[in-house]
């Protein structure tokens, strides 16, 4: 007599894969559950968070933008005056998008001296309010202090939570004298975080 073979029966093996609609849509769920519970506690979608990571233009930016070699001239035209063009803040040839706070930068706001335009002189010097000094003419300063101050505030723009690099700007070559001595140096004009 053979031995008794017990034949396991054949159950048809279910996929355990998940399949990509199935992620699809456990994706999509959370982030929906994401953004209801943020909405119910923080009235945003982002629980609060109001940066450059939210902003579309930066993330156009970011994924689709390349990096803007303007002259002097080009860069006047994002002074803010033009309500649908960026405005872009110039200090020793880097650029700005500061688009995001038009009614600081804009042609009414406290700071719209420093808009389209590379007035790098006057990051260092403070003296914002005397015409000649907002230029990148950096001849008859303490050209190491000067160029400290400067990094200082490229590296504030840069990392602000709001702003972000975008380019260069071509300087046009320095004519004349430069500017007399600024007689109210007042370092540091405004307040981090404006
Ligand atoms: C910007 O353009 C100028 C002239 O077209 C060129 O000489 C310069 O190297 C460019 N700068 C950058 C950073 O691409």
């Amino acid at each position: 007599m053979p031995p008794n073979v017990t034949k396991t029966p054949h159950i048809p093996q279910e996929s355990t894969r998940l399949g990509l609609l199935d992620v699809v849509r456990i994706v999509g769920g959370l982030l929906l559950a994401n953004a209801f519970f943020s909405w119910w506690f923080t009235s945003t979608p982002t629980w609060g968070y109001e940066g450059r990571l939210t902003d579309p233009r930066y993330l156009q930016f970011q994924i689709f933008g390349s990096y803007l070699n303007l002259t002097m001239d080009e860069l006047s035209y994002f002074d803010g005056s033009d309500p649908t063009k960026p405005i872009y803040v110039g200090i020793n040839g880097k650029l700005y998008d500061v688009t995001v706070s038009r009614s600081v930068y804009g042609p009414r706001g406290s700071y719209s001296a420093f808009a389209g335009k590379d007035a790098a002189r006057a990051f260092s010097s403070g003296c914002f309010r005397k015409k000649d000094e907002l230029t990148y003419d950096l001849r008859g300063l303490d050209l190491d202090e000067a160029l400290e101050d400067i990094r200082g505030w490229q590296d504030f723009y840069a990392n602000h939570r709001r702003y972000w690099f975008v380019g260069h700007v071509q300087h046009d070559p320095l004519v004349g004298d430069p500017p007399t001595l600024c007689e109210t140096k007042v370092k540091y004009p405004f307040k981090k975080g404006g």
